[in-house]
């Protein structure tokens, strides 16, 4: 087989990325993480386009010389294409276009929940049928994956992600964005059995945050008219019990999923991923059923072009190929 090496970009939120894969395998991958919108508690569209402007550029070409690969020697541009910000898909695709037309190379759309997903392949072997539990800031999903490029969605959030659910939830106890690992750190030192919040009724794999965020500002404000220091007092407690509801309303959907669907293997990944105590959980179920369960890498779980480049290989293989007049897209649909 000849040799594919593969220039992976990601721009659909506020992290500018870029990776090297050669014949796939990772020999480069850097991010840089926007921190213009921390002091606005959440991503403001307009700045994450004009640093993404910024950041695109230097981030390829550290990529490139991080690997010792010249644009030269690549076979394809991979680039997230969508779900997410409209400004900044339309830059990492432009640039994307722009180095295809310049080194006359095929353009690779990828979708960033497929991308996340193929983050489960990068540096190892995969036995299929995988069940997927995607978790990260914009998706929730539960994905039924029959080959790297085929995939079903089976479970996904009516309302808020559960990153949202963290972000949110982080927000209203006075804590920095993104709040999800400052809860995840928080809890350590928490009674996660301290108080307790409500899960919502869903269709059997779906899942609902919206209401746990609600009954979290119910609970502050009605503890905090009493005690104005709850928060400093009780903030370990509070985040232990919140983190601990919304990983079991997860986990409880998935299991569900896993019971009727049978696995081969599970995964977890997105960059709620990340949080210690999901991660520990999850690799519970490894035994409890029987089965593989893998959870990609710290580096791969929050957005990244290391999965941007892996989703495009697989695409490459399959001579799956995007139009230069190709437009960013919202749609979460997948396979
Ligand atoms: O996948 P990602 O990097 O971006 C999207 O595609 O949305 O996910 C970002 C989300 C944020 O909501 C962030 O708070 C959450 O991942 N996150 C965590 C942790 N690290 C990142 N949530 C809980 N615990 C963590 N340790
Ligand atoms: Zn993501």
């Amino acid at each position: 087989m000849s040799l594919s090496t593969i220039l992976g970009i990601e721009s659909s939120c506020d992290d500018t990325a870029a990776a090297i894969l050669c014949n796939g395998k990772i020999l480069a991958n850097i991010t840089a993480t926007q921190t213009v919108h921390a002091q606005y508690g959440g991503v403001v569209p307009e700045l994450a386009s004009r640093a993404h402007q910024s950041n695109i550029i230097p981030v390829i070409e550290m990529a490139l010389a991080k690997a010792h690969i010249t644009m030269d020697e690549l076979s394809a541009v991979a680039v997230t294409q969508g779900p997410g910000l409209m400004g900044s898909l339309l830059v990492g695709l432009n640039v994307a276009k722009g180095l295809c037309i310049a080194k006359d190379l095929p353009l690779i759309g990828v979708n960033h929940l497929q991308a996340h997903i193929a983050a489960l392949f990068i540096d190892r072997d995969v036995s299929l049928p995988m069940l997927c539990l995607l978790v990260s800031g914009g998706h929730t999903q539960i994905v039924y994956v029959t080959t790297p490029m085929t995939m079903e969605i089976i479970g996904s959030t009516c309302d808020d992600a559960a990153g949202e659910a963290f972000d949110k939830g982080a927000k209203l106890m006075g804590l920095p964005y993104p709040g999800g690992p400052f809860i995840d750190q928080h809890a350590k030192n928490g009674n996660p059995l301290a108080f307790g919040f409500p899960d919502s009724q869903t269709k059997e794999f779906d899942f609902s945050f919206s209401g746990i965020k609600t009954s979290l500002l119910y609970f502050l404000q009605k503890h905090i008219a009493s005690d104005p220091l709850f928060l400093e007092t009780h903030l370990p407690d509070v985040c232990a019990s919140y983190q601990r509801q919304i990983i079991m309303s997860l986990l409880k959907r998935f299991e569900k999923a896993i019971q009727r669907f049978k696995p081969v293997s599970i995964g977890l990944t997105g960059g709620v991923s990340a949080n210690s105590e999901l991660r520990q959980k999850f690799l519970v179920l490894e035994q409890k059923y029987a089965i593989t369960a893998i959870i990609p890498e710290l580096e791969f779980c929050t957005d990244n072009a290391a999965m941007v480049a892996m989703a495009g290989y697989h695409q490459y293989l399959n001579r799956d190929f995007t139009s230069l007049c190709a437009l960013p897209y919202n749609r979460v649909k997948q396979s």
